[in-house]
């Protein structure tokens, strides 16, 4: 036994072996490209322990879910009161105060008339629930997505997820799907680096993508307000409004998967806020209660409701304690005003990491909002050939010096930084440090 920093006791590096053995032998570890050998023994804050005693500066949250930071002790208070009462109350009875109380806040944080509010468990469930009603209300059957976007690993979800290394082997995919460009002003068909023309061309191809690609039946678009798997892409300010306006011509719904770019991530609580558009459907999970499984789809009221009794239910939906962490975690949010937090560090970030991109020619582009933030790393800044190797090296590295990042993007060359919103200015400029040498390692290899 060896003691933690902050007085835990942590197991020892027998355990942290045993448990990789372990998780080789019976857990089915496929499903990720490439685990960290981190054996998490405590988490509190911005901090993760490993069983062998090492302390890690988590940048990457739980992939963006520990928006408060690990173990909030107002979440943990809620989880336990609730604890007391009632854990399961399941779906064909009214649920636990904390259900209503849940959806209810949920409401008032929602931007526009979105008062109605499904629960689910994960943010495929959430997003498929979305999928649903909006055929329910609209009578029609296709979608339009974007290409780069990610929305999760069920069939429908797949289907509509525009990022091949994630769909490999799990066809065939539903019908009725059409892709329009990704807003990646970095990357894309148009040849110009220019946001404004981006956004312009980009809607179009929405249109093009009724026009050419469907038989006008189209039930809803749905994108990501800011692209996290696909590389951190953030949209040109005029894009979802040019959009907007297509789908208002046609009659089309606009779903906004905020799975990963809500509470708080990006600087406002939800980061459609950014672009001046109200979604007709919106869907949560991730940093909806601070760890806890939850989704939420929520919906104006007419939309939520054209799903008739019965027609949809999940079991474990609307978990009660899910629901008070939830609540808990949205308290938290609006009090220690973490968007806020998340948008000021963010830009100090942002700032910082432009001036590496000065001093390191593997850095393409340095983008983001409040605190997701994402360093597109390549061979050549003029071909802009991804570096995924690079970006992978990066991560190791960083690890290597107690600090962990992410890796996304289409090619898997893009560094990614979404760490607890409620990291310190001191830990933000260790993670910097951290990055710089990684990337100078990386310049020698
Ligand atoms: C934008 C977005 N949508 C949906 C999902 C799927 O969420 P889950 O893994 O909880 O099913 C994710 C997961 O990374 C996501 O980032």
């Amino acid at each position: 036994m060896i003691e933690g920093r902050a007085g835990a006791v942590l197991t020892t590096s027998h355990d942290h072996d045993a448990t990789i053995d372990k998780y080789q032998r019976y857990v089915a570890t496929s499903f990720v490209k490439s685990i960290e050998p981190i054996v998490v023994a405590r988490a509190e804050g911005a901090t993760i322990w490993d069983a062998d005693g090492t302390e890690y500066l988590d940048c990457f949250a739980g992939i963006a879910v520990a928006n408060a930071g690990h173990r909030h002790p107002r979440v943990l208070a809620a989880v336990r009161e609730q604890l007391e009462q009632v854990i399961h109350a399941a779906s064909y009875i009214y649920h636990v105060p904390a259900v209503a109380d849940c959806a209810e806040r949920l409401a008032q944080i929602a931007p526009g008339d979105l008062t109605k509010t499904f629960f689910g468990n994960s943010g495929a469930e959430g997003i498929e629930t979305a999928m649903r009603l909006a055929k329910a209300y609209t009578g029609r059957h296709e979608f339009i997505t974007l290409t780069h976007s990610f929305h999760g690993r069920t069939n429908a979800t797949l289907s509509i997820t525009g990022n091949k290394a994630r769909k490999t082997r799990g066809g065939p995919y539903l019908s009725g799907i059409a892709f329009a460009p990704a807003p990646y002003v970095y990357r894309n068909p148009f040849g110009t680096d220019d946001p404004e023309v981006v956004a312009e061309r980009c809607a179009e191809m929405v249109e093009w993508a009724v026009t050419y690609q469907t038989s006008g039946d189209v039930a809803a678009f749905i994108a990501e307000p800011v692209m996290g798997e696909g590389g951190i892409l953030v949209p040109p300010a005029s894009y979802f409004r040019r959009v907007k306006e297509v789908l208002d011509r046609h009659g089309i719904l606009f779903i906004a998967d905020e799975v990963q770019s809500g509470f708080g991530r990006t600087g406002r609580m939800f980061g459609i806020e950014h672009f001046g558009v109200t979604p007709d459907i919106m869907v949560m999970a991730k940093g909806i209660a601070d760890g806890f499984p939850l989704s939420a789809t929520i919906a104006r009221p007419e939309i939520a409701d054209s799903l008739r009794p019965g027609e949809h239910l999940s079991t474990f939906g609307g978990n009660p304690i899910s629901c008070a962490a939830a609540i808990a975690n949205i308290d938290v949010m609006l009090d220690e005003r973490l968007p806020e937090e998340a948008a000021r560090k963010g830009e100090w970030v942002l700032r910082q990491l432009r001036d590496l991109a000065r001093r390191h020619d593997s850095i393409g582009d340095v983008r983001g909002l409040g605190l997701m933030i994402g360093i597109e790393l390549v061979e050549d800044r003029d071909s802009r050939e991804p570096a995924p190797a690079k970006a992978s090296r990066v991560r190791q590295l960083c690890r290597e010096a107690g600090v962990l990042v992410g890796v996304g993007g289409q090619t898997g060359n893009v560094v990614r930084f979404q760490p607890p919103l409620v990291i310190s200015d001191a830990e933000i400029d260790r993670a910097v440090a951290s990055l710089d040498q990684a990337l100078a390692a990386v310049a020698d290899d």
